[in-house]
């Protein structure tokens, strides 16, 4: 990765990750996790402020220094210990059966291997454990997908190999989650081709 993946790419996801507006939608996917949570594509800590009390501790997924660094201020003021102990979401350094939840925003878009991703985070869940799940993906309209077609390879490029046209919800469920319940919108006050989003609660057997 060059000087622009490595520093400026996790500076700008810190900016537009770190709106007022995504917070509602935060502290929604973050209700109801409890005990230990692995947060794949922890970035810069958006989610801290809104881990519940229930939540015992926090392993970070991130791959990027620079994002965890930026991070700093808010894994100090957390009510929860959290640590960083893992940097690829595609090959997880944690035994099976270790995790009572997990929790990704924003990040299925730019896993590269996200199949592969998502198998490791049913391997460490425990039977039964939850996956939450905030994430941008394929919108459901087609003049939308065509718009997330033609602007995808601009964004891989620019935004650290972020893709617009995953969809989520078949992922998961190739995967091997059951869908606990979902809720697919296009978030408020951004374009349509980079906000449809997926929030919900994938269950592994
Ligand atoms: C758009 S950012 C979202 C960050 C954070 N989840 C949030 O909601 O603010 C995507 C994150 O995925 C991380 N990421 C990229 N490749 C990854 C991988 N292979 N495993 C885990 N995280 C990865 C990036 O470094 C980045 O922090």
């Amino acid at each position: 990765m060059g000087f622009y993946g490595e520093q400026i790419v996790p500076r700008i996801i810190n900016k537009a990750c770190g709106g007022k507006t995504a917070e509602p939608l935060r502290r929604r996917v973050c209700a109801g996790l409890a005990g230990e949570v692995v947060e794949l594509g922890f970035g810069s800590g958006h989610n801290v402020p809104f881990y519940p009390a229930a939540v015992t501790r926090v392993t970070a997924v991130e791959p990027s220094d620079v994002g965890w660094r930026l991070a700093a201020a808010r894994v100090k003021a957390a009510a929860v210990p959290v640590q960083r102990s893992g940097l690829d979401g595609q090959s997880l350094p944690f035994p099976d059966d270790s995790f009572d939840a997990a929790l990704s925003t924003w990040t299925l878009c730019t896993i590269p291997d996200v199949g592969a991703a998502l198998l490791e985070v049913r391997r460490v869940l425990k039977p039964g454990g939850a996956l939450r799940f905030l994430e941008h993906g394929l919108a459901p309209d087609e003049p939308v997908r065509r718009w997330q077609r033609r602007l995808e390879p601009v964004q891989y490029r620019l935004a650290g190999g972020c893709r617009f046209t995953r969809p989520i919800v078949d992922l998961l469920t190739t995967a091997g989650f059951t869908i606990g319940e979902v809720d697919v919108f296009y978030e408020q006050g951004a374009p349509k081709f980079a906000a449809a989003d997926s929030l919900g609660i994938a269950v592994s057997a």
